[in-house]
């Protein structure tokens, strides 16, 4: 099986909390997109949910399925929210944001009674930190708001280069909120819930990839099978 299956496999166990009638979050990414295709096949035959995208790739995707989409100010409240990740680390504390969508993706999440992450479980991880944080920044004052990022690291203890995201033309990213991301290459990251505080305080930062406390289950799929962490049924 290669990585795509993996995904694929991931994203069928995860179908099966989905009851009829749920109020569903959709995640982004390349796991989530197989999620909402095999949502789609069900909808197709006759299953009713109502569904909140995390992305206008995801609403896209979605909606050419025949899925019923509805919008958080409409249905503020979710049962579950099925979504992908960059890093996995024992305690389900995540990064996302690798698809830029960290900030939906973190709003839909805390409006879920339950996320649930799904992935290959080359994702899972021992230490947070190896795959970029994303930290998503106003394009105001971008330079001052690096800066201030920057000690906002150090002073957590970690240590790494910033780097703007940019897309495969050159031009830089600018996510579905209209902002920037700043990508912090710290290779490991010792104290993430000292890190998340320290990034909320600064001005002009939006959010951050870290999602604690977030996750109440992984769905992994390894080439030995799936691995399950935390409360999946
Ligand atoms: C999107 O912004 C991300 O948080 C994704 O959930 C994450 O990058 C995982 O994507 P893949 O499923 O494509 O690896």
């Amino acid at each position: 099986m290669n990585a795509d299956d993996l995904k694929k496999l991931a994203a069928a166990r995860a179908l099966e909390l989905v009851g009829p009638g749920m109020r569903l979050g959709l995640g982004t990414g390349s796991t989530a997109k197989h999620f909402v295709d095999l949502l789609g096949a069900k909808v197709a035959s006759g299953f009713d949910v109502l569904c909140v995208a995390t992305s206008e790739a995801t609403q896209a995707q979605a909606l050419s399925l025949g899925i019923s989409m509805s919008t958080l100010d409409e249905t503020p409240e979710l049962d579950l929210t099925v979504d992908g990740a960059d890093e996995i680390d024992p305690q389900l504390r995540l990064i996302k944001g690798g698809g830029a969508a960290l900030l939906r993706e973190k709003i839909v999440a805390a409006a879920s009674a339950r996320m649930i992450v799904i992935a290959d479980d080359g994702k899972l991880v021992q230490k947070l930190g190896r795959f970029p944080l994303p930290v998503e920044v106003v394009p105001f004052g971008l330079e001052a708001t690096r800066r201030a990022v920057a000690e906002a690291i150090a002073a957590s203890g970690s240590a790494g280069e910033l780097k703007l995201r940019q897309r495969a033309d050159g031009t830089t990213l600018v996510t579905d909120g209209g902002h920037f991301i700043l990508d912090a290459r710290l290779g490991a990251i010792d104290r993430p819930e000292l890190l998340a505080q320290a990034l909320n305080m600064v001005p002009g930062v939006v959010e951050h990839g870290l999602f604690i406390g977030l996750a109440a289950g992984a769905v992994l799929a390894g080439a030995d099978g799936l691995k399950l962490l935390g409360e999946i049924e």
